[in-house]
């Protein structure tokens, strides 16, 4: 409980604007998340989670409210530092992994770490971490010799090159049959008790959440 809030957010606000027809995605959401953290965001399909997702992520502008991310206003920010956010702060783990098919494994994750401005060499600590997640000796491979699991943890691997203070992933498990599902669950988990990971997973199923130390629900909108 002393460590301070990575993320605050208070009284953040989403409309779209389709046409003539606003889509209130969200409407009113408050939410702190500490340092070390594992939390699971929850709730039925159109809840607005992917809405919080890609706002915290500083993909999306906000309609209203206030978004803190590590201590600083994302509304206050430049293009540029929104950017720096993206390739320094927060990692990014998607449903459908979003790996570069020509590309291998390893340059995959090489390929983040560049953008991120780091040297592009795996140091000890992430080759530790390759190991950790089962794919140290899969580096090689391009993700279509790589199981749909394997693939996640590759996607894994890469939201975290670049340590970020906080992974994002939405729906993570989305793809996954139950035993890959359980073993990207478990590793999630790993990072974030072994390496302190802060980690926010958007889920709509239960037993993923459970993995979390807190499950926030969602419900139209809000945090419920
Ligand atoms: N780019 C957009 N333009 C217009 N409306 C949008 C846009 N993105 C999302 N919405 C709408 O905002 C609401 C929340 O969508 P969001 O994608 O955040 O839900 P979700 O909880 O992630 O759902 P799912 O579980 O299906 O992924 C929905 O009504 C959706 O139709
Ligand atoms: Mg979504």
């Amino acid at each position: 409980m002393s460590e301070p809030a990575i993320i605050e957010v208070n009284g953040l606000t989403k409309t779209y604007q389709v046409g003539d027809v606003e889509v209130h995605a969200l409407r009113g959401v408050d939410l702190q998340v500490r340092k070390g953290e594992f939390v699971a965001i929850i709730g039925a399909s159109g809840s607005g989670k992917s809405t919080l997702f890609h706002i915290l992520g500083g993909l999306t502008p906000t309609t209203s409210g206030s978004v803190r991310i590590n201590g600083r206003d994302l509304a206050g920010m430049t293009n540029t530092e929104r950017t720096d956010l993206r390739k320094t702060t927060v990692g990014f783990v998607f449903q459908k992994y979003n790996l570069l098919p020509t590309l291998s494994a390893e340059d995959n994750i090489r390929m983040v770490q560049y953008i991120g401005g780091r040297h592009t060499e795996f140091d000890a600590s992430f080759q530790e971490i390759l190991k950790l997640l089962g794919i140290a000796d899969r580096m090689k491979h391009k993700p279509r010799a790589l199981s749909g699991g394997q693939q996640q943890r590759v996607a894994i691997a890469r939201g975290i090159v670049n340590s970020p203070a906080i992974l994002l992933a939405d729906e993570p498990t989305g793809n996954l049959d139950s035993e890959n599902s359980a073993a990207v669950l478990k590793l999630m988990k790993d990072l974030n008790q072994r390496l302190g990971q802060t980690i926010l997973m958007i889920t709509h199923d239960a037993d993923a959440a459970s993995y979390a130390d807190r499950i926030v629900r969602m419900r139209d909108g809000r945090i419920v």
